[in-house]
Parts: C-alpha cells; structure tokens; sequence
C-alpha cells in the first residue's frame, strides 16, 4: 500500500474548507493571521484556534465570502502560507458530484486517487523563479496515515465513509455534460469536484502530509437525481446536514484518541 507514513503530530493540523465550509465553527481562542507569500495572497486570512486541545489552522478555499472561483484560486500561496505556520498534516473538504452508485448525495468519501482534468492553472513551486525543474512521486496522491486517521475518527463519530474512491478534478464553474460524466466515468472516476487539483500535487511538492474528506451534495450531471439536470437549490442544504458530520470527524481527528 502507499508510502506516506509520516507523522507530524505536535504541528497544528491545517484544514482547508471548500463550499459549504468557510468556517470552524466551535474553534477555540480563533485569532486571524494575515499572511504574504512569494505567490501573492491566500484566499483569506488564516484562522489559529484549539480544537479539543489540538492547534488547528483553517483556511477557507474559496474566501470569507464565497468570491473566489475554483480556477482563480491561488493554491500555491494557500499551501504555501499553512507550511509557513508550521502546519505539516493538511485535511481537504471538498464537496463533489457523485459518479459512482455508492456516491449518493450526502455520502462522505476519503479519496485514494485523482485524475486531473484543470489546465491554466498555476500548479508547481518548482518552476524557473525556484530553482528549476523537479519532479515529485505521484502515485499515491494521498497520505495513507492521514487517511488512516480520518477514518478512525470517522468510526468514533459513527460515520459511513467510503475508503476507496477516484477524485476527478474538472476546470469549472460550470458543471459537466451528462456525456463528460460518462467520460469520467469510462476514465474510472468516482465523484468530480473542481478544487482538488492542483491542491494536493502542490501539497505533495510542500513535502505536506495531505487527505481529503468529500461530501457527496449531488449527482453528478445524467446520473440518478440529475437525469435531467443537476438541482442547484438541493445543493445548499445536503451540504450544511453533512459539514456537521465532517466537523464532528474533525473533532475526533485531533482529539485525545484521534492523535
Ligand atoms: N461537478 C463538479 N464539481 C462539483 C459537483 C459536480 O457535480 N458537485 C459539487 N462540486
């Protein structure tokens, strides 16, 4: 099974919220730091707080106010401003499409694999202002010991989660066509989101220990529910009923037995 086996865990845990999730609500002592990176600005300041005892540091992926389209997102100054405060294990929130017949929404899933699909977006440190070319091992995108810890938190909390899924990472904002679901699909992709990519290489190339939790918040487009069309109006509560659930695991995580 996959390699990353390091562990980390007198560093804050950083947390990196999607749609649906631009805050840690019940975060203890939460103080905002604003940060500057040599890639410009972060999508928001960067919130510090104690959560059951444990550092955490949260960023919200798409801005305070939910400005920030997937593709204009810097995820390089997001990833390299959680390294800069010490942050070294980093859990993702995606909220995604489900592909899969398991993948219903409001299904939770932990990710094992991505296929990248974005283009234009910037997606490596190691360019020419940097020092050159580099290259990073990429076939386990995924931290297994921190995958592992999240689903130990996930069982505590008494929570389904799926273990094995393929995350296909799309250029956005709109959604797919029923017919580029049934590519991914042909492609072996599970769910589709927009905001995986270039996060999790990125992380990889910041040597950060990195897992994603997805909330399933719909079908994906020409499947189940979106035969016909993908309901944008369902999509807001199937996702506040699960970050509840994903907090819960959070919680868990970093707690007393989680660590
Ligand atoms: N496609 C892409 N991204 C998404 C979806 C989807 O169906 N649902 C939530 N994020």
């Amino acid at each position: 099974m996959p390699s990353r086996t390091v562990r980390h865990s007198a560093a804050p845990l950083g947390v990196i919220g999607g749609s649906g999730f631009a805050r840690l609500p019940h975060l203890q002592s939460a103080r905002r730091q604003a940060v500057t990176t040599p890639y410009g600005r972060p999508s928001c300041a960067l919130t510090a707080g104690t959560l059951s005892g444990h550092k955490i540091i949260f960023l919200a992926r798409h801005g305070d106010r939910h400005t920030i389209a997937p593709h204009e997102i810097n995820y390089r100054a997001n990833i390299w401003a959680l390294r800069s405060r010490g942050v070294r294990n980093v859990v993702a929130v995606y909220t995604v499409g489900g592909i899969r017949a398991d993948l219903g929404p409001g299904a939770l899933a932990v990710p094992d694999q991505i296929i990248d699909y974005t283009h234009g977006r910037e997606s490596t440190f190691f360019d020419r202002s940097r020092g050159g070319v580099r290259h990073i091992d990429f076939t386990h995108p995924y931290c297994e010991a921190l995958r592992q810890r999240v689903f130990k938190a996930a069982a505590a909390a008494g929570e389904e989660i799926v273990v094995d899924a393929t995350y296909a990472a799309t250029q956005g904002p709109r959604l797919e066509s029923a017919a580029e679901i049934d590519r991914l699909e042909r492609d072996g992709a599970d769910m589709v989101g927009m905001t995986g990519m270039p996060e999790a290489s990125l992380a990889r190339e910041a040597d950060l220990c990195y897992a994603a939790i997805a909330v399933v918040v719909n079908a994906a487009a020409g499947r189940g529910a979106s035969a016909c069309g993908v309901s944008l109006t369902d999509l807001g509560l199937v996702t506040r009923r699960a970050m509840k659930r994903v907090h819960r695991i959070l919680s868990l995580l970093v707690g007393p037995d989680g660590d």
